[in-house]
């Protein structure tokens, strides 16, 4: 795990989106994993910025998201398709019939869980996963008490979530906030080849110590990364405040990445 720890979550979006940038440039066709929420999108403004300087192009380039809202259509503006539209695939040239979203209206559900596992198999898998992570630890939607190895299912969000959802969208109203959602899980999102995972501000800090520095535990689903051999973590000074080797991380990262 390389555990970047910036100033600033710019110098950290920066720094991620040029990763994502070089990736995509040394292979047009890669496959993306995806994340919605509020902190990938300084991040994606980034990758957006390079391809109007036509540094980069995602024409071949394929996506699939982490995770949508049972009940929400890709049509309503709290969906996770929605979101990914605006914030993201309208503002680079990717073509959207190659960007996948669970479909959170499917009669379904645990048939649409196997049928995007299978599309992910069938492309190749994911060679760059981008994540966020929940102040309760969570990666996707993979809640507290979620297996390690878990797959892409129903899932039931916790009323912290539910609450800090709510807190960044929803206008603010918990009661039209979703308490279900399709998501990838864990063991499909640790099967990604690389994992960019992006954390920011005091709030995120609990579940970074825990993610980084605590014991691997399906308390803390973030935690599944200690064992991937290919996660950076970039995190601001605030989510890496309760670090209790954040200047060696910091150092260390900083020598391989040479800045
Ligand atoms: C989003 C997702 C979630 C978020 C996490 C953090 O697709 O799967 O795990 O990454 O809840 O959300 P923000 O970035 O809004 O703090």
């Amino acid at each position: 795990m390389e555990i970047v720890v910036c100033k600033t979550k710019e110098e950290a979006s920066k720094l991620a989106a040029a990763m994502i940038t070089d990736a995509v440039k040394k292979n047009p066709k890669i496959v993306l994993g995806l994340a919605t929420g509020s902190t990938p999108v300084m991040m994606y403004g980034e990758m957006a910025k390079a391809v109007k300087a036509k540094k980069v192009s995602y024409k071949q380039v394929k996506s699939w998201n982490l995770d949508e809202y049972v009940g929400l259509p890709g049509t309503h503006d709290q969906s996770y398709r929605y979101f990914m539209n605006e914030n993201l695939f309208k503002k680079i040239d990717i073509k959207l019939s190659n960007t996948h979203v669970l479909n959170g209206m499917a009669k379904d559900p645990e048939k649409e869980c196997k049928a995007y596992e299978a599309q992910i198999k069938k492309a190749g898998g994911i060679d760059i996963q981008v994540l966020g992570i929940g102040s309760d630890g969570h990666i996707a939607f993979n809640e507290p008490g979620t297996s390690l190895n878990s797959r892409t299912s129903v899932v039931y969000l916790t009323p912290s979530t539910i609450k800090d959802n709510a807190r960044l969208f929803f206008k603010g109203k918990e009661k039209d906030v979703p308490t279900r959602a399709l998501s990838m899980g864990v063991g499909t999102i640790c099967e990604a080849k690389k994992i960019i995972l992006l954390a920011f501000g005091k709030g995120k800090a609990d579940a970074i110590k825990g993610c980084v520095e605590g014991g691997m535990s399906q308390f803390c689903t973030a935690s599944a990364l200690q064992a991937h051999n290919d996660a950076w973590i970039f995190c601001d000074e605030d989510a890496a405040s309760k670090l209790k080797l954040k200047e060696y991380y910091r150092w260390r990262s900083a020598t391989k990445l040479g800045k």
